[in-house]
């Protein structure tokens, strides 16, 4: 039986006080937005849009960006799908979803609207969970969502219908980085593919769990996790994706 989309809003609540209460996932995550951030291109004109805000943390350091999700929360700009954007075609300058795209079952179907409203050269950032050694089973064991890593991807473009809840943690890791579909994503270029390690964040048990180490050793994890990012097949934790329309 499919778990309904509202699972999504159920989540966002609680997220909302991991949030408010953890600054050590605060901390955590203003490490990742600013990556983020670095790979925008401030030169390129046009609206830059985040889909699937959840709590609408990015704000903190991308405050022009407009966020919206699927539910109507207080702190979001628009309410909206990703498969179906109220943006005229060719107005964005950059779309970001973080932790979104493995909640897509059909990224093609995605892919196909956000290339309708990106202006030429704009870009598209996913930050996603990145599948390793080590993190598989932190992912898999620790996390509801599955990792679905020998599950089938769905590649049409057809919009699914009804919507329902969906998450493969694997996805950007299968598609960007093992390449299981070479030639994919056609009419896209990948600019941008780094995968890194991040036990900082697998430790801090992340929105739903304990941290396993006190906030005042983050620096010292944040060691770590820049010794190991040389070997993100086996340590990675954490990836983020740049394309750009061809
Ligand atoms: C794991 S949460 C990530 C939230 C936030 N970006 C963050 O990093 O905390 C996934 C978010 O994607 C949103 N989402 C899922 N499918 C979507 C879709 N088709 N269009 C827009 N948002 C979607 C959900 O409502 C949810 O807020």
């Amino acid at each position: 039986m499919s778990t309904p989309l509202v699972q999504h809003q159920t989540e966002i609540q609680r997220n909302l006080q991991a949030w408010q209460n953890k600054p050590l996932l605060r901390s955590i995550y203003s490490g990742f937005y600013r990556r983020i951030v670095a790979l925008l291109d401030p030169s390129l004109p046009g609206r830059v849009v985040e889909i699937g805000s959840g709590v609408g943390n990015l704000k903190s350091h991308l405050p022009q960006a407009i966020s919206t999700d699927l539910f109507l929360n207080p702190w979001l700009d628009l309410v909206c799908d990703g498969y179906e954007l109220p943006f005229v075609s060719g107005s964005l300058s950059h779309l970001i979803l973080f932790d979104v795209f493995h909640h897509l079952r059909a990224p093609n179907a995605f892919l196909r609207e956000a290339r309708r409203v990106m202006k030429p050269g704009g870009r598209l950032i996913l930050f996603e969970p990145y599948i390793s050694l080590f993190s598989f089973p932190i992912y898999g064991l620790l996390h509801h969502e599955p990792v679905a890593w020998r599950s089938a991807i769905n590649f049409t473009e057809t919009l699914p219908r009804p919507r329902d809840y969906y998450a493969a943690q694997g996805n950007a890791t299968r598609l960007f980085f093992r390449r299981e579909k070479p030639d994919w994503p056609a009419g896209w270029n990948v600019f941008h593919a780094d995968a890194f390690a991040s036990f900082s964040y697998l430790l801090s048990g992340g929105f739903s769990k304990s941290a396993w180490y006190p906030a005042g050793c983050l620096n010292w994890m944040q060691t770590l996790d820049r010794l190991w990012s040389c070997r993100p097949r086996m340590f990675g934790a954490r990836c983020l994706v740049g394309l750009r329309p061809v």
